[in-house]
């Protein structure tokens, strides 16, 4: 078994984000992400929390913005438009899930495509979907980089996805479609509605486990020396730690461990992907922007 440590491969990219992001700074276009948090969710607290502090170590400016959950869908539409025109934003992040007032749809919708850093614009999937120049998701994109990064074969493989959400399940399958490297794989997405899910994962050379759910994935379900990629990051009770839970993976990891080729784990594995992957594409999105202006 091999670890894929995610910590080890965000650490590497964000040294060399590092780089760029100073070169940015010198010619006058630091990198700059607004990040937009409704209501007072404790997790989504925490990710925004963590976010902006990774920009403030890589030398980012970051805009924390922090409103209450009964701030209306107009007032985020406005301040969405703000955002847009402002010269020192090159990514806004719109904390998800908002309050239910609110319709995620429209309120991505508004944000300007150069500036969608989490690649959840329509006018960003549909060019992603066409293989097109965009920003690309960042959990599916951290996965990405970490097949890279151990040279994982992924052209001709057999990819199997369980999950089918917008930000990850769907998103890794066409990405991992694409004839380019790494891609050209043959993928099936499985979800709820599968009937035999064994029948699909037992052949799989990859398996990308984005369920939301402990144990989807199990030793039974899976053939010798395959790729095991976790997605899931859900909340266990245990009395024995000091927060009440511990966090475990949508994989039986310890069954896992000696039958996949290379795993992830939970806490360690793709999470460390997702932020850094944000960076990147803010990164980017100056780097564009510092182009676009000689
Ligand atoms: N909520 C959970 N994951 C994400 C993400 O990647 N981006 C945003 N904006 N909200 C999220």
């Amino acid at each position: 078994m091999n670890l894929i440590d995610g910590k080890a491969t965000a650490a590497r990219i964000r040294e060399e984000l590092k780089e760029k992001a100073a070169l940015l700074t010198a010619k006058g276009v630091q990198p700059g992400l607004a990040v937009v948090l409704i209501g007072d969710d404790p997790a989504s607290r925490s990710y925004v929390t963590a976010k902006e502090r990774a920009c403030d170590e890589m030398g980012l400016y970051s805009r924390d913005i922090r409103k209450p959950a009964e701030t209306t869908e107009e007032e985020l539409l406005s301040l969405i438009d703000e955002l847009n025109s402002d010269d020192a934003i090159h990514g806004i992040l719109i904390q998800l899930p908002l309050p239910s007032h609110i319709d995620s749809d429209r309120v991505i919708e508004r944000i300007i495509p150069t500036k969608d850093v989490d690649g959840f614009h329509p006018v960003s999937v549909g060019k992603m979907m066409l293989g097109q120049e965009t920003f690309l998701p960042c959990t599916p994109h951290g996965i990405i980089k970490l097949l890279e990064e151990k040279n994982i074969e992924t052209s001709g493989a057999e990819v199997v996805v369980v999950g089918r959400s917008n930000i990850v399940g769907k998103p890794i399958a066409n990405m991992l479609l694409q004839k380019c490297h790494p891609g050209n794989s043959t993928v099936t997405i499985c979800h709820t509605g599968t009937k035999d899910l064994i029948s699909h994962t037992k052949r799989a050379d990859i398996i990308i486990a984005a369920a939301g759910r402990p144990d989807t994935i199990t030793a039974d379900m899976v053939k010798e020396g395959a790729v095991i990629i976790d997605v899931g990051v859900n909340r266990v009770p245990d009395d024995t730690k000091k927060r009440g839970y511990r966090l475990v993976g949508d994989v039986d990891f310890e069954g896992l461990k000696e039958k996949a080729s290379y795993i992830t784990p939970v806490p360690g594995g793709v999470g460390p992907m997702t932020i850094t992957m944000l960076l990147y594409n803010t990164v980017l999105s100056a780097e564009r922007r510092s182009n676009n202006a000689l």
